[in-house]
């Protein structure tokens, strides 16, 4: 098992971000989404990213993952630029990356287990059939789902474990970048626990870093180490949560200190009681 700590091979991994956003720029027709966006996510962090709805979370999301192109401003992945045209830095990005997107997107006619052999098929035709089953039913288990599940279709699984056989095939190929997009939207208090759990889990046992996209306070508290708040079109603070909270916005101020705040806060410091770990400094 990799150690948590330790980056991953890299010419400079004490410093260089796996991935940088500087000056960025998307709009709609008059609707300017982005406007001089900076942000740095760290080899091996779990980054969460708030922000209003509309605020542009999704749209950084596909930027970054280079299925959108920006109008301005640079993108590096894992040193490689997502604005480039060049099919070898597209693949790059593809083959690095891990997604569930926020509307889930499974294949309905096909089982769980052919969904996440999918990108097996496509990164290696020529693998033998039972070997991509075997890689597919282990991503499964993986992602805490029964062994049976394989053999289910989408529509014979509850939102949770259409959730969890999205990560399944997010990490089919891998990949040491995994985006998820409001993954515990919709799940009850404790499958939304338990799929924190499981995020944190999949990220300290296979070394990822993680963007993770949520209005979920209870995830921001439970398991990011940073938090990067998406306003006024830009990133306007990525910081542990403690200097978050301190952070003087009229929009990040109402997000942490509203009446759902303080429930999450409460939650966090009893579970930190439970755990005998300290308690963050209060601010
Ligand atoms: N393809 C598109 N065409 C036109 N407008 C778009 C497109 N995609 C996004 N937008 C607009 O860009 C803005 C940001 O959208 P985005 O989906 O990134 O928001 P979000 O922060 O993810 O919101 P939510 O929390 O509701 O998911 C919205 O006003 C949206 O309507
Ligand atoms: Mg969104």
């Amino acid at each position: 098992m990799s150690d948590p700590d330790r980056p991953s091979k890299s010419n400079d991994p004490g410093t260089q971000p796996i991935i940088r956003v500087r000056g960025l720029r998307n709009q709609f027709g008059h609707q300017v989404v982005h406007e001089d966006l900076d942000l740095d996510v760290r080899r091996g962090e779990i980054l969460g990213v708030v922000g209003g709805s509309g605020s542009g979370k999704s749209v950084l999301m596909r930027s970054i993952l280079a299925l959108r192109r920006p109008d301005a401003g640079q993108i590096e992945v894992m040193g490689v630029d997502a604005r480039s045209d060049d099919p070898a830095d597209r693949h790059h990005i593809e083959r690095n990356t891990g997604v569930l997107f926020q509307d889930g997107a499974l294949f309905s006619s096909l089982t769980v287990g052919e969904n996440v052999q999918l990108p097996l098929k496509e990164y290696y035709p020529d693998m033998v059939d039972s070997l991509r089953y075997e890689l597919a039913l282990l991503k499964v288990k993986l992602a805490g789902l029964p062994a049976d599940t394989v053999e289910k279709l989408p529509s014979q699984l509850s939102g949770g474990m259409r959730k969890r056989a999205g990560i399944a095939r997010a990490l089919a190929l891998d990949p040491p970048l995994l985006f998820l997009d409001e993954p515990t939207a919709g799940l009850d208090p404790i499958g939304a626990a338990a799929f924190d759990q499981l995020i944190l889990t999949l990220q300290r046992a296979l070394g990822l870093t993680v963007f993770l996209i949520t209005h979920d306070l209870d995830t921001l508290y439970a398991i990011c180490d940073r938090i990067a708040v998406l306003a006024d079109r830009k990133v306007v603070i990525n910081a542990p949560i403690a200097e978050v909270e301190r952070f003087e916005h009229p929009w990040v101020q109402e997000y942490f200190h509203g009446p759902r705040a303080r429930a999450a806060q409460q939650a966090r410091d009893t579970n930190a009681r439970a755990a005998g770990t300290p308690e963050p400094q209060a601010t």
